[in-house]
């Protein structure tokens, strides 16, 4: 009873912040419909993937779960836990598991680490208790970890619903990666894990003055940007992404206690795309919980909004990555 599975990172093009009632918290359930492009790097050695292996054994007298060689304990196990558990009532199974996943990018700096690691998680996992399903049936199960994992489960374009229930709430393939021409340079200023988890911050989105406006918008722009994607408008996708991004990094710095991912060079990275523009290049910015930022462009301008982009002071580097592919089974296992 033993799996491997690969999935992508993902970047939210239309973004969720926050979760309000108790059940939905538990749930993992986001307060609006989202839309996410999966990655794929085009560095050797940065593919911005999670590898996860996962056993069942009657040898193993606990849970343990082990990323990038660390010991997971407290909650980081228990976030893991809230997935394996309901895919071990569903195959009836009790046994307890050992996980090892690697991650061949920064883990927690705002790169949706997390978002690729429960994708191949619930993959491995799945595919390790003998469990056959869709994939949209297991990107809710994959949610139960982390929302944004729902997406990384599909390759390409992909819808997330909000849907209002552990069953409803699961995501959907768009279009496959060359069905849309977009592209991302992404600018890392910070590897580091960020100070604040998307954990905490999602707690504290309600407490914001602008959290209801942003659900109202997020819901709108979410559909926009489907029927934008499906009708290969670029400028739509890319002014909707920026807007919503905007909408989100709002909550945050007007939460209780505010939220302040950006550093100097977010904002250097963000002026310059827009300056890009101005002179008529296609480009367009999007952050999720971090500083680092993600600029959508055409994978013929990749090379060009990278170029632009590394010489700013405080970006470490910049990784272009396309549009990436479904997760899968593999026969590689970690140990
Ligand atoms: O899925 P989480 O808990 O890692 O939170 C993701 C939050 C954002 O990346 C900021 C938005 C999103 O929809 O991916």
């Amino acid at each position: 009873m033993k799996a491997s599975a690969i999935a992508f990172s993902n970047i939210a093009l239309v973004k969720y912040w926050g979760r309000s009632a108790e059940e939905r918290s538990a749930l993992n359930i986001p307060l609006n419909d989202t839309v996410s492009m999966t990655k794929y790097g085009l560095v050797d050695g940065i593919c911005l993937q999670s590898h996860t292996t996962v056993e069942f054994s009657e040898q193993y007298d606990q849970d343990t779960a082990v990323l990038n060689s660390n010991p997971l304990r407290g909650s980081r196990i228990d976030r893991i836990r809230r997935v394996i558990d309901a895919l071990r009532e569903l195959a009836g199974i009790e046994l307890k598991f050992m996980m090892q996943s690697r991650n061949d990018f920064p883990t927690m700096a705002g790169l949706a680490s997390s978002a690729s690691g429960f994708a191949a998680l619930g993959l491995a996992a799945a595919s390790a208790l003998g469990l056959t399903m869709s994939r949209e049936k297991l990107s809710s199960y994959v949610r139960l970890g982390s929302g944004s994992a729902a997406r990384s489960v599909f390759g390409g374009f992909v819808y997330l619903y909000q849907g209002g229930s552990h069953e409803t709430a699961y995501a959907e393939k768009i279009c496959s990666c060359d069905e849309f021409d977009m592209s991302v340079a992404i600018a890392i200023i910070d590897e580091n894990e960020k100070p604040v988890s998307s954990e905490e911050g999602h707690a504290t989105a309600h407490s914001s003055p602008f959290n209801d406006i942003r659900i109202i918008k997020s819901q709108q722009q979410a559909e926009i940007v489907r029927k934008a994607i499906l009708e290969n408008d670029f400028t739509t996708v890319g002014r909707t992404a920026e807007e919503n991004c905007k909408y989100m990094h709002a909550v945050m710095m007007t939460s209780d206690p505010p939220l302040f991912y950006w550093s100097p060079a977010t904002l250097n990275v963000m002026k310059t795309i827009m300056k890009l523009r101005s002179a008529g290049m296609e480009c367009y910015f999007t952050i999720d919980a971090g500083p680092n930022v993600h600029c959508l462009c055409h994978r013929s301008d990749l090379e060009s909004v990278a170029r632009e982009i590394s010489g700013i002071d405080g970006v470490q580097r910049v990784v272009p990555a396309v549009a990436g592919k479904d997760a899968f089974v593999t026969d590689e296992h970690l140990f």
